[in-house]
């Protein structure tokens, strides 16, 4: 089979670089990719809203399954356009990615189907957006309504904090049209946790357990970002409470998609907080988590292959998904200056040597002829495997400490909390 992955992170080289490990792939192709899917695919310099293109490109190459990264295209309708044409795509419609596309579409169909969540009101008008969290008082959350590059969540600690996130959002307009329309968020205190699963309809087939550290900076700090850094499985999350948030939270929501006839087909990302009062979702996505899937792809055991066919047939249900036991670390290798501008086109070296003991995937590199750049924000994501957390941080790190490019800047303590919880 011929696959084609959309996509240019670090999750679409995850994506490819484990469909090319089925014996029944015999080619994959990126669209447009970057300079580490060039070395399990076939980069094609489509972007990923060239929709037409893709298709194109997907007929003459007889492409059998397209599988469909980032949210963007999922929320424009990729999944739409290429089954009007009668293709076989994995992800949600635009329809059901608005799961991910509007926080009040979320929270709605939350509240209509009794899945755990903060408490919430949305706005349109900002006087009443007001008036209702100077009721509620602080701490609080103001969200942007819709996708705001991850920076549309402000947890307010003070009412004034509060204020200025409305003001900003509503008045001055920071966020466009996404923050034409706001909710505001009971404030939730717990830790987070990360559930994807694979969805087909009412069949859910959750994946191990994950940790994001969004901050830039060690010890949480600095502004947020894509996320710096993952590991799986979280080790004090017990099979139990994965079994309820799956039967409390991810069935509840995809059935009530079915109900509502606008099934969810691909991969649900639901946001955690493990609240006193049991695990509420702070948000849903309609895709791969990145860097998530950097940690989560290499420790999955069965065929991805099958499992996104069997999805996209209706027949998850047909599919056991297996893991291996074993425990993941990414650790995000960043340009210096990021979330904020930084330069692109810097040198990478020591990729050969961080190759021996884990698996690199790239984010934001280019090659050309003097070699590997820097193309991007997040450069690269460094996996390591062991049979322990601390022996999957080890192992990234040490890859981490080979690779080497001006101004590079990573997190030193990904996964140390959970280690500082075992103890
Ligand atoms: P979101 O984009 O909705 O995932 O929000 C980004 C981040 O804001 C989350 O990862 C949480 O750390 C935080 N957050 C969002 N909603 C809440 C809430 N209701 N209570 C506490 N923290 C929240
Ligand atoms: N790493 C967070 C996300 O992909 O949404």
């Amino acid at each position: 089979m011929n696959v084609l992955v959309v996509g240019s992170g670090g999750r679409e080289h995850a994506i490819a670089w484990k469909l090319a490990q089925s014996p029944k792939v015999e080619k994959v192709f990126c669209a447009p990719g970057n300079g580490g899917t060039q070395e399990v695919a076939q980069n094609v310099p489509i972007p990923a809203d060239d929709f037409a293109a893709l298709v194109q490109f997907v007929k003459d190459e007889g492409i059998d399954l397209t599988v469909v990264g980032p949210e963007a295209p999922l929320l424009d309708g990729i999944v739409d356009f290429f089954m009007q044409r009668g293709l076989t795509i994995f992800g949600p419609t635009a329809m059901a990615a608005k799961i991910e596309g509007s926080k009040s579409f979320a929270k709605c169909l939350m509240k209509r189907h009794g899945v755990p969540t903060a408490a919430y009101e949305s706005f349109i008008d900002y006087q009443s957006a007001l008036a209702y969290v100077r009721e509620q008082g602080a701490p609080i959350v103001i969200k942007a309504d819709g996708l705001a590059a991850g920076k549309g969540v402000i947890v307010a600690r003070t009412l004034q904090e509060a204020e200025q996130a409305l003001f900003q959002i509503m008045q001055v307009g920071e966020f466009g049209q996404a923050g034409s329309r706001v909710v505001v968020e009971e404030y939730m205190e717990g830790e987070e946790l990360t559930l994807l699963s694979f969805v087909d309809g009412e069949t859910v087939k959750p994946m191990i357990t994950v940790q994001d550290h969004k901050a830039a900076y060690d010890g949480d700090k600095g502004p947020n970002t894509g996320g710096m850094g993952t590991y799986a499985p979280v080790p004090h999350v017990s099979q139990e409470l994965v079994e309820q948030i799956v039967e409390t939270i991810i069935v509840p929501a995809a059935k009530g998609m079915v109900r509502d006839g606008m099934p969810f087909r691909g991969i649900l990302y639901t946001g955690l907080m493990l609240t006193a009062d049991g695990p509420k979702v702070v948000e849903f996505n309609a895709r791969f988590g990145d860097p998530e899937a950097q940690v989560v792809l290499p420790l999955l055991e069965t065929d991805l292959l099958d499992i996104l066919l069997a999805a996209v047939n209706g027949e998850l249900d047909s599919v056991d998904v297996k893991w291996k036991q074993e425990s993941a670390v990414c650790v995000v290798m960043a340009s210096a200056g990021y979330p904020g501008d930084y330069e692109k086109g810097i040198a990478i070296t020591g990729l050969e040597q961080a190759a021996a003991r884990t698996i690199v995937f790239h984010a934001g590199t280019k090659r050309t002829e003097e070699g590997l750049v820097t193309s991007g924000g997040r450069v690269l994501g460094v996996t390591g495997i062991g049979s322990s957390l601390p022996a999957a941080r080890e192992a990234a790190y040490s890859g981490v400490e080979q690779i080497r490019f001006a101004g590079a800047h990573y997190r030193t303590d990904i996964g140390e909390k959970a280690l500082r919880r075992q103890v």
